[in-house]
């Protein structure tokens, strides 16, 4: 169900899923666009939350290899499944493979009416929202 519109944050901001629907040490995909590619995903780990586009620095292309699969078997990286590239979950920046010191790009995300949402372009300035 998504957030209603009175709850709903205004562009860029879009909704993934419910705070309670993310795992801690568990990454969620989501569409960007009107093909239902997941164009960005958002990691929950020790209670922070992290969101990327779903784009690797190496060849421009997903990370993941099934739906959601964007971690390490033990949830401590971010993984790019096409040449093994580890980026590092807080910061997305690449600490093994192909893409060294490369970092994914980052996401605006916050929690609002029990919701996470995350901007896809930049956010006006908080102060004029
Ligand atoms: S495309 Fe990601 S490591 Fe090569």
């Amino acid at each position: 169900m998504a957030a209603t519109r009175t709850e709903a944050l205004p562009a860029p901001w879009q909704p993934v899923c419910r705070l309670d629907d993310l795992a801690d040490g568990r990454a969620r995909g989501f569409a960007t666009d009107p093909r239902g590619d997941d164009g960005a995903f958002v990691v929950k780990r020790d209670g922070g939350l992290y969101a990327y586009r779903n784009l690797c620095p190496h060849n421009l292309r997903p990370l993941e290899y099934a739906k959601d699969r964007f971690l390490s078997a033990d949830g401590s990286d971010i993984i790019c499944y096409a040449h093994g590239a580890h980026f590092n979950i807080v910061d997305g920046v690449c600490s093994y493979g192909p893409c060294l010191g490369e970092r994914l790009m980052t996401l605006p995300v916050r929690v609002h009416a029990d919701w996470i949402w995350v901007a896809l372009s930049p956010v006006p300035d908080q102060a004029s929202q």
